[in-house]
């Protein structure tokens, strides 16, 4: 199969493209480069420097059987300052990028999407018929993107599968000692900041709430190693379902604690990771863990690798680079 990747020089498309190489399909790339590295595209992948708003002229050249669509922004604090801008390049650029698909007869599709759709859950472990109620302009436009795929796949009959991941962590060994992992300019996420402080290279790990109503105090998170998540990409581009959109939780189906993950971090890194404990983040919900049944109904998917896997695979991607 010929994968039209989009986003595929971010962290998790560098990794999912690298993975449906290895396992023998063609990956064309598109990524314009404004958060991605042009040297994260895997060898052997054919890379072309675009929005997804442009591809309309040079798609049908392409011979792509399915797409995989990553290309989005997604820092949620930074979408509830610029909505107009989390809108415009989420949303406005999928309608856009549906409707080239449409034009050149591509009907297939996974799309990555977010936790962030369901928002402040009243229960757990989520499932994916609980309320979407996001609390930032990110969880919204996620939202929205799987609203119109389910209206697109039902007129249009094509098959759509949006994955709701939880919280992605680790990394993918690339032989000769290199790795795909995370290299956000913004970094906001636990296990890179917890990495960076445990090395001495930043300022300390700011632990964002120690009152919240957990077995610790602090935040409960459901983590999925990007590799595990590359399997539930290359499933999820084999279902066949004409006319239906499937939305599918990625998740572990079990939590950590915040205070849990530095406790790894400590012991893979064989450093103390160096704390200040800080008032809450706005936004972030006490527990989010994934219902993980449907993605073993549908996609016949479950996660393999644990926490501390993820964070030593981090680690091995942070020494490399950093
Ligand atoms: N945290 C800290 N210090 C940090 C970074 C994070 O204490 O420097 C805490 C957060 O408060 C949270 C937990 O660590 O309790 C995890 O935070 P992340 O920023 O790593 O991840 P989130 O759970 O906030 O975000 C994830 C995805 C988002 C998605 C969101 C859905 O990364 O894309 O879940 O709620 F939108």
């Amino acid at each position: 199969m010929r994968v039209l990747v989009t986003g595929g020089a971010g962290y998790i498309g560098s990794v999912v493209s690298a993975e449906l190489l290895r396992a023998g399909q063609e990956v064309v790339v598109v990524d314009d480069l404004s958060t991605g590295h042009a040297d994260a595209v895997p060898p052997g992948a054919q890379f072309h420097q675009l929005s997804i708003a442009e591809l309309d002229p040079v798609i049908g050249d392409w011979g792509i059987d399915g797409v995989i669509h990553f290309a989005a922004r997604s820092l949620v604090g930074e979408s509830v300052a610029d909505p107009a801008g989390y809108w415009r390049n989420n949303v406005v650029g999928t309608v856009a990028l549906l409707d080239t698909l449409r034009a050149h007869a591509i009907d297939r599709i996974v799309v990555s999407s977010s936790a962030a759709a369901y928002g402040e859950p009243d229960r757990q472990p989520i499932t994916e018929d609980a309320p979407t109620r996001p609390t930032s302009a990110y969880g919204a436009t996620k939202l929205a993107i799987d609203l119109a795929l389910t209206d697109y796949a039902r007129a249009y009959g094509s098959t759509a599968v949006s994955l709701r991941y939880f919280n992605v962590a680790g990394a993918l060994a690339v032989g000769d000692g290199g790795w795909l992992g995370e290299r956000h300019a913004t970094e906001t996420h636990l296990v890179p900041n917890a990495l960076r402080a445990a090395a001495g290279d930043g300022p300390k790990l700011q632990l964002f709430g120690t009152d919240y109503p957990t077995p610790d105090g602090t935040c409960v998170r459901d983590y999925i190693h990007v590799v595990d998540l590359a399997a539930a990409h290359q499933a999820a581009l084999a279902v066949q379902t004409p006319g239906v959109h499937n939305v599918v939780n990625l998740g572990s189906g079990s939590g950590y604690s915040v205070r849990q993950v530095l406790d790894t971090v400590a012991e893979v890194t064989e450093r103390p990771v160096p704390v200040d404990e800080v008032a809450r983040r706005p936004g972030d919900p006490a527990v989010l863990v994934a219902a993980n049944e449907r993605a073993g109904e549908l996609l016949g998917w479950e996660p393999s690798r644990d926490l501390r896997s993820m964070v030593a695979d981090a680690w091995g991607c942070y020494q490399r680079y950093a």
